[in-house]
């Protein structure tokens, strides 16, 4: 029998690890179906019956990947960024008929999702062989890691605090979760957009050296020097 729901929590949520030129379109649409199409689809089985009781609430789990996007996660920001575009809207849909609307927005959890990462063909592939992007995904992978293993976010503590979110009247339309997600959150509102992806640059490690050997201007140079050196081993008595 059909049972009003009160609450949805829309949690699932999967990451492709992999750069824009290496994703597949079906990659692109297995990322947004999980954590864009899928919360849309509940959301509408659900709205009908929620808005007739004039009561519900709709917490939708995006990420600090839904406020910045990085190198490597593109899909993923892209399928959260999706997600906080569509509930802003929601929220003013929402609003009266008494249906709240919240995105829980945390940062790096300490868990041991990181091994559930999703690969494009190529971007696997990709892990092993010195290219263009091998910078990216040789660093990008162990410095998350690293972070996610300091955070002090847990799944039971973001948990925690979602079940607090149950019991409030009116939802925050944002919730950032974690204290990386609050600095995110802050920062973003300080630093002019022209800038911010700048800045961050600076704190991967390396990052603005990354694919640099692979820059044109640098292959030309380096094919300029083998061939003044071929010439040079040429003219060479033997
Ligand atoms: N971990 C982080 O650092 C982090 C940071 C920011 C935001 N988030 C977000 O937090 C949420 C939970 O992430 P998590 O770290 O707890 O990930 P997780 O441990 O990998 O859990 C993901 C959940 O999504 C479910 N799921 C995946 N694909 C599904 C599908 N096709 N249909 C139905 N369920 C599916 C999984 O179910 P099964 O176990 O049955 O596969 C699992 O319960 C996600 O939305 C994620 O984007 C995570």
């Amino acid at each position: 029998m059909w049972r009003a729901i009160d609450i949805l929590i829309n949690n699932a949520g999967i990451s492709y690890r992999s750069t824009v030129e290496h994703m597949d379109d079906e990659s692109e649409v297995h990322q947004l179906s999980v954590n864009y199409l899928a919360p849309m689809a509940l959301i509408r089985l659900v709205i009908p019956s929620m808005r007739e009781r004039g009561f519900g609430k709709i917490i939708n789990v995006s990420s600090v990947s839904g406020m910045v996007a990085m190198p490597t996660m593109a899909s993923y920001s892209a399928s959260k960024h999706a997600l906080e575009g569509a509930t802003e809207a929601l929220w003013y849909e929402l609003h009266p008929f008494d249906i709240s609307v919240s995105l829980i927005q945390p940062g790096f959890i300490h868990s041991n999702s990181f091994n559930k990462i999703y690969f494009s063909k190529k971007a696997k592939l990709s892990q092993d062989i010195d290219g263009p992007y091998a910078d990216y995904y040789r660093n990008m992978g162990p410095w998350i890691a690293r972070i996610m293993e300091k955070s002090m976010a847990t799944p039971e503590s973001i948990s925690k605090k979602i079940i607090g979110l149950c019991n409030m009247t009116r939802l925050p339309l944002w919730v950032p979760v974690s204290i990386d997600s609050w600095i995110f959150h802050i920062i973003r509102k300080i630093i002019p957009r022209n800038f911010f992806h700048r800045f961050m640059r600076l704190f991967l490690p390396h990052g603005t050296k990354w694919g640099g050997r692979f820059r044109k201007a640098e292959k030309d140079s380096a094919l300029v020097d083998l061939k003044r050196s071929t010439n040079r081993d040429e003219a060479l008595p033997h």
